[in-house]
């Protein structure tokens, strides 16, 4: 099976990289969205709308882009070899990846809390600040390695 991927390598890393423009995009401006939510919370009392279209964010885009995301990106790591796992670079990334992960996790807590409830706007500065520091981290050593 792998052989016969292999030839298409290059395909798969350039599928794995356009996952990740929309996870980390669609994520980024989810969380910019959820700044939003939480003004027109404070003004208005109510934002139904605005989580409806977040749900979608997340189960239309947002999530099915992690999950191919994770599919490339594991399909290009049994195209290298186990070998790869012994590479620093290599061991780096997939701590920062499962950070990546535990941050979705957070956003998509967020986008429920912010169905019931208000949240602190600190919070959201933080999700703000974590994405963009973790796509930075990630991005720069898959490419510099
Ligand atoms: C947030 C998550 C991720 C981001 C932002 C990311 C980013 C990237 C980027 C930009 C590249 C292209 C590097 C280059 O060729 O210059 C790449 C390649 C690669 N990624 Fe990911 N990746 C992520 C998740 C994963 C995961 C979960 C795995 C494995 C389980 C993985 C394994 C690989 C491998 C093996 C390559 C190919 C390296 C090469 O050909 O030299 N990635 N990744």
């Amino acid at each position: 099976m792998l052989d016969l991927i292999f030839p298409y390598y290059l395909w798969v890393k350039a599928a794995h990289v356009v996952s990740v423009v929309v996870w980390l995009g669609g994520q980024c401006l989810l969380v910019v969205q959820l700044a939003s939510h939480r003004q027109v919370l404070a003004q208005q009392g109510n934002a139904d709308l605005l989580s409806a279209v977040e749900q979608r964010c997340l189960r239309l885009v947002v999530n099915p882009a992690m999950l191919a995301t994770l599919l490339l990106g594991a399909t290009l790591f049994f195209l290298r070899g186990p070998e790869l796992l012994g590479e620093g670079w290599f061991q780096v990334k997939l701590v920062f990846v499962v950070a990546m992960m535990a941050l979705h996790g957070a956003i998509a807590a967020t986008v429920a809390s912010l169905r019931r409830e208000t949240v602190s706007a600190i919070r959201i500065r933080a999700l703000q600040l974590a994405g963009l520091m973790l796509t930075a981290a990630i991005v720069s050593i898959a490419v510099i390695k």
